[in-house]
């Protein structure tokens, strides 16, 4: 007990700066952690610092103010299932920025992939929502890695739903302010042809795309079926939103989801890979876009675009009519899906939920040139048929169970069961 005290002791002045940075963040002061938009005004200050990221006063709090653990398992949560409930589970996780061997202990806790690294079965999706690249050391192993678990995947009938984060686009852009990146990939040069030419760029126009709904039932389609407002059925939104930065309420490629903004974001990418490719920065002026790029390409890109948007983790109105939970039931009825789920913006502590689950802001600094929480988020969806009703009509039990899964134990971040009727 005196030794929890003393450490109590000594770790609540440091608590409180973290606090009083936190509370700020609103106002001026712009955390180390979070990269800024190339137009933006602190940008060039921020990225030719590079890597001078101050001190690091996670790493000692982590403890300090996380949440007591309840140790839950989504299975567990939903019991014994009948023979006839259809079950969908998947697996979503945040920004890796290039360390290899916590992106494999974060799949192994979360049953996607085994000790060595192989897909096991144990997840029908696993989605990662971009930033492999930047930061780490090991970027070019970790996109490799993820090509070989996509046919793992696919050879059993399992699906690997990869995005394109702000630093994909910044690295095809030419923005190069990670010295550790040119020591991976050797030279500049190699590093242009390798996300270009090369087989990251190839993986990047086949196999990422930069937003995805899914569908949690197979009879909305496959992954990336535009949602069709015209079409009424109770189970017309029962799908996810994965995208890097944050859909905004403002932004104006949202529909058709998804194929717009995908469509935008394969045009944008072809015209940076087949571009001659600029003098990178730093040490030369940012190149900015493509002068071809069109005004939804300069959108996709930009400041509260898809990529970069920070709204649904900083902005504070939420349980406030007209706030942050509304604006999420708003993008969300125009998309077609439940939930609004996002990296970017870093919690290094917790997967953060808000709106009872809606949104769910993923990236915990997983990467060691963060030192956040290893994290995952786990959602296992059912559909089990009920009894008839008196009128004969088809009634089914609907459920998500939404739990984060750290090393040390899971949260329970959302358990929503609904009754529906009709023949889906
Ligand atoms: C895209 O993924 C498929 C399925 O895993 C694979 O066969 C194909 O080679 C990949 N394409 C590229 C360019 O990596």
């Amino acid at each position: 007990m005196a030794r929890l005290w003393l450490t109590f002791g000594v770790l609540t002045p440091l608590l409180a700066v973290f606090v009083a940075q936190r509370t700020s963040l609103a106002e001026n002061y712009w955390p180390w952690f979070l990269a800024t938009h190339p137009d933006s005004a602190r940008a060039s200050e921020q990225q030719l610092g590079g890597t001078d990221h101050g001190p690091d006063l996670t790493q000692e709090l982590g403890h300090v103010s996380s949440p007591p653990i309840i140790a839950h398992h989504a299975s567990e949560i939903q019991g014994d299932l009948p023979e006839d409930a259809f079950v969908r589970r998947i697996v979503a996780v945040g920004d890796l920025h290039g360390d290899f061997g916590n992106a494999r202990k974060v799949l192994e806790m979360s049953g996607v992939a085994n000790k060595e690294g192989k897909w096991i079965g144990g997840v029908d999706f696993f989605v990662q929502t971009g930033d492999i690249i930047d930061r780490g050391d090991d970027t070019i192993e970790l996109f490799s890695y993820m090509d070989k678990l996509r046919d793992q995947a696919l050879a059993v009938g399992g699906m690997v739903l990869s995005h394109l984060g702000n630093h994909e686009w910044m690295n095809v852009i030419g923005i190069y302010v990670y010295p550790s990146e040119i020591k991976t990939f050797g030279s500049i040069e190699a590093r242009v042809k390798m996300i270009t030419t090369g087989q990251i760029g190839k993986s990047w126009a086949a196999n990422y795309t930069t937003t995805s709904r899914l569908p949690l039932h197979p009879s909305l389609g496959p992954p990336n079926t535009d949602y069709d407002p015209s079409i009424s059925s109770p189970i017309s939104h029962s799908a996810l939103s994965f995208v890097h930065g944050g859909l905004a309420p403002t932004y104006l490629d949202l529909t058709p989801y998804p194929s717009k903004i995908n469509e935008i974001s394969s045009s944008l990418l072809r015209k940076l890979q087949t571009r001659e490719f600029p003098p990178v920065h730093p040490p030369n002026p940012y190149p900015g876009l493509p002068k071809t790029a069109t005004n939804d390409e300069r959108g996709l890109y930009g400041g509260d675009g898809p990529l970069w948007y920070r709204g649904w983790a900083l902005d504070q109105d939420e349980g406030v009519e007209g706030g942050l939970c509304d604006r999420a039931d708003s993008v969300m009825e125009k998309i077609g899906v439940r939930r609004l789920i996002v990296g970017h913006t870093p919690d290094f502590e917790k997967i953060v939920s808000r709106c009872g689950g809606k949104v769910i802001i993923i990236d915990t600094g997983i990467s060691h040139a963060y030192g956040g929480v290893l994290s995952a988020l786990s959602i296992t969806y059912s559909l089990t048929p009920l009894p008839p009703s008196g009128d004969g009509e088809k009634r089914w039990k609907e459920r998500e169970t939404v739990v984060a899964v750290y090393p040390d134990g899971q949260d329970l971040l959302a358990d929503d069961v609904r009754e529906i009727t009709g023949n889906l």
